[in-house]
């Protein structure tokens, strides 16, 4: 064989060993002509509010089904295992996904997802648990849908701050101080961090005088915060004058923990979350809470289902009208006694 024939017979071997390795890298997912494929991960199964949201996001899906376009929307949840959810991702994408929507177990760690969702091309719409700004950079088709924090912190600080001023005897013991439990929801998650922050920073800039009993995490969970208040419950009695929650949930264990207290009704503390919860409203109408923040997850999911819609039909303006064509920020809301029918479906 001639040394030209042989470098020609290397380059075609090379080029085919090429064609059939490239694919997997760079891949773009087929189109299955008119379906969109939603695929939606969360971080858990547990979790009231994400649940909500994602019932809502499924509901708004099925709205924006025409004759021409079918959406198929598939659920899964990682069992609060940032590497189980990078797995879950990666079968959601051979089986084969148009848009995702991923709401992170670890939001400092989407990178593999990133990595994933890049590789094939396939565009990520973050929510509730927020991707740093670093992370969020990497490549023109991440998104992020969720609120700001601290607007919900300030807000309950907002309703704390004049609950107390309207009702004098909420300071029991009259000392001029409200002796508070703060429930907290999760070390790292931005929430947690911001509303703990801001919503004590508010009572104060309010002129109420505060003192701290115990910050407690409970993981934005019921029966954890129903836990933790037992304990307190044993070691202070009736001395709480206040329970600031980050969550309605946690809110919820407290008023739990109380009613197996038995105390009578001017024993218990006012109660604080947020979200908006259906349980939550309840309890603010028969007056064992007095206040939450309303977490707006219509607006959050319907603006996920409009962003995966558009996306997918390549429309830009609804991406050019989010913040630095990335984040769309929905405002909270205060309940209370004085507005909370207006909440309820
Ligand atoms: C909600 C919590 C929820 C958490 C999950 C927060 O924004 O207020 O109820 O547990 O997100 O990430």
């Amino acid at each position: 064989m001639s040394r030209t024939r042989r470098r020609t017979m290397a380059v075609t071997v090379t080029l085919i060993i090429l064609i059939l390795v490239l694919p997997g890298c760079n891949q773009k997912t087929k189109r299955i002509e008119n379906t969109l494929r939603v695929s939606v991960v969360t971080y858990t199964h547990d979790d009231p509010f994400i649940n909500a949201t994602v019932d809502e996001l499924k509901e708004e899906l099925k709205k924006r089904e025409t004759e021409e376009r079918k959406i198929i929307t598939s659920v899964r949840s990682a069992d609060n295992d940032q590497k189980a959810q990078n797995e879950i991702v990666e079968e959601m994408i051979d089986a084969g996904c148009d848009i995702l929507c991923v709401n992170l177990v670890d939001r400092t760690d989407p990178t593999t997802i990133i990595r994933l969702a890049r590789q094939h091309d396939i565009p990520v719409i973050f929510f509730n648990r927020e991707p740093v700004p670093e992370d969020l950079s990497q490549w023109n088709q991440l998104y992020y849908v969720g609120c700001e924090a601290k607007q919900s912190g300030e807000m309950q600080g907002e309703i704390a701050a004049d609950y107390i001023k309207n009702h004098p005897e909420v300071d029991r013991n009259q000392d001029g101080r409200i002796q508070y439990i703060l429930l907290e929801g999760e070390a790292g998650h931005q929430d947690a961090i911001s509303r703990t922050d801001s919503s004590v920073k508010t009572l104060i800039e309010q002129g109420i005088n505060l003192e701290k009993l115990s910050y407690l995490f409970a993981d934005w969970n019921r029966g954890q915060a129903e836990n933790r208040m037992n304990q307190i419950i044993s070691q202070y009695g009736t001395e709480v004058e206040m329970v600031i929650s980050n969550n309605d949930e946690m809110a919820l264990g407290a008023i739990e923990a109380y009613k197996d207290a038995g105390y009578n009704r001017q024993e218990w503390p006012i109660i604080f979350g947020i979200d908006g919860l259906e349980d939550a409203l309840e309890a603010i109408q028969n007056g064992t809470m007095q206040g939450t923040v309303y977490n707006d997850k219509e607006d959050q999911a319907e603006e996920m289902a409009r962003l995966a819609v558009d996306i997918y039909d390549g429309k830009n303006q609804e991406v050019q009208s989010l913040q630095e064509e990335k984040y769309y920020v929905s405002q909270y809301r205060k309940v209370d006694i004085s507005n909370v029918e207006d909440f309820i479906k």
